[in-house]
């Protein structure tokens, strides 16, 4: 049995296609029913589209209230049977109305050593801070930004000298190695 999962993303995509080749090469046993897209100008709608998944794409500026388009994420959700929800770059907090109605089974992605440097540009925030060591974080979501619990870590060390650009690059391509790993070690224990 393969999991089916939605995955939610806002702008390049590089974590959504690699779990889509993934699944393709059966390294990660899941079904990914359906791409979620809060920003129309995302290039991640173009992988998808290339790819054959299919897509909700909404404009949070067309609903009053975070709890109105969450209640039409949830509809899409339903609509295909979703099991997990695994966030690759989705800008945005998920609020209670998404949480409640999938409790433990939403997995966001986060490129450092976390609780270090959660936020936005997290990379840089390492880099501007000196340290040695850095990495990826796989984390259940709640509430808060990057705060719910750590299912697993991987760290990189940051040689003397080396450029943010390549530290990103080379934390990037970790990420789509580590987040398909950790995401078949999850599905497949059936639970967190
Ligand atoms: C990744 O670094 C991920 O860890 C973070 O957002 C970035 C998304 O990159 N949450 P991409 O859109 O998958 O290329």
């Amino acid at each position: 049995m393969t999991m089916p999962i939605a995955i939610f993303a806002s702008g390049n995509g590089s974590n959504f296609q690699a779990l889509v080749e993934a699944t393709a090469s059966s390294e990660l046993l899941a079904t990914i029913k359906l791409l979620v897209c809060d920003n129309p100008n995302a290039y991640v709608i173009e992988r998808a589209q290339k790819l054959g998944i299919p897509t909700f794409i909404f404009n949070p500026k067309n609903y009053a209230t975070k709890a109105d388009f969450e209640k039409d994420i949830i509809e899409q959700l339903n609509e295909h049977a979703v099991s997990y929800i695994v966030l690759a770059g989705y800008m945005r907090l998920i609020g209670p109305t998404l949480l409640n109605a999938f409790p433990k089974k939403i997995i966001n992605i986060h490129p450092s050593l976390l609780p270090s440097f959660p936020g936005k540009d997290a990379i840089g925030q390492a880099f501007r801070a000196g340290v040695k060591q850095t990495g990826i974080t796989v984390h259940v979501v709640d509430e808060g930004m990057d705060t719910g619990p750590i299912i697993a870590q991987k760290p990189i060390n940051i040689e003397d000298n080396e450029s943010l650009e390549s530290i990103e690059a080379r934390i990037h391509e970790l990420e789509h190695d580590f987040y398909k790993a950790t995401l078949q070690m999850v599905f497949r224990k059936g639970e967190l």
